[in-house]
């Protein structure tokens, strides 16, 4: 079992597109341990995407992170860090293959509706910056016998 964070971005919230992008995670399998609406502060995006600073994108990209309500989540699974990628699609919208979350509702660089983990320690340390554990919950999802084979799991 695998967790990541992924955060509906700014753009994804404005475009009414919660429900459609989480439908996409639900989907595949994949189950919600953790949610909450909220707006990040410059403080927090600079902890969170401090890897970026000094490069030409990073002003900004902490000013439309910032902009307005996001949606940050933790998911779970096997797998969960990988998939969520996989589902997200390439970092530029016209790049991202059609069928992915970004492929199929952008073309922006930067506007690119959905962040997610892209490593078990990159996702443990963003994990830890948004949520405590205790919001974090551990529970099985009553169509988990028809979603994965126990030895999956
Ligand atoms: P994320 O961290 O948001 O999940 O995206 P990512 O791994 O696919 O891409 P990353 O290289 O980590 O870049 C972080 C975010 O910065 C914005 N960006 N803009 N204008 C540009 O050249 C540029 N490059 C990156 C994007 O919003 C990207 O998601
Ligand atoms: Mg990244």
């Amino acid at each position: 079992m695998e967790r990541t964070l992924i955060i509906l971005k700014p753009d994804c919230v404005q475009r009414r597109l919660i429900g459609t992008v989480i439908q996409r995670f639900e989907q595949k399998g994949l189950t919600i341990a953790a949610m909450k609406l909220m707006q990040i502060t410059r403080e927090l995006a600079e902890q969170h995407y401090a890897v970026h600073k000094g490069k030409p994108f990073y002003p900004g990209l902490i000013e439309y992170i910032t902009s307005g309500p996001v949606v940050v989540m933790v998911i779970a699974g096997p797998n969960a860090i990988s998939i969520c990628r996989k589902l997200m699609g390439k970092t530029f919208g016209y790049e991202a293959e059609p069928g992915t979350i970004r492929g199929d509702f952008g073309s922006s660089r930067t506007y690119n509706l959905v962040h997610g983990s892209d490593a078990p320690e990159t996702a443990a340390f963003e994990i830890n910056l948004y949520f405590k554990p205790s919001e974090i919950l551990d529970y099985t999802p009553a169509d988990y016998a028809f979603v994965f084979k126990p030895d999956e799991r």
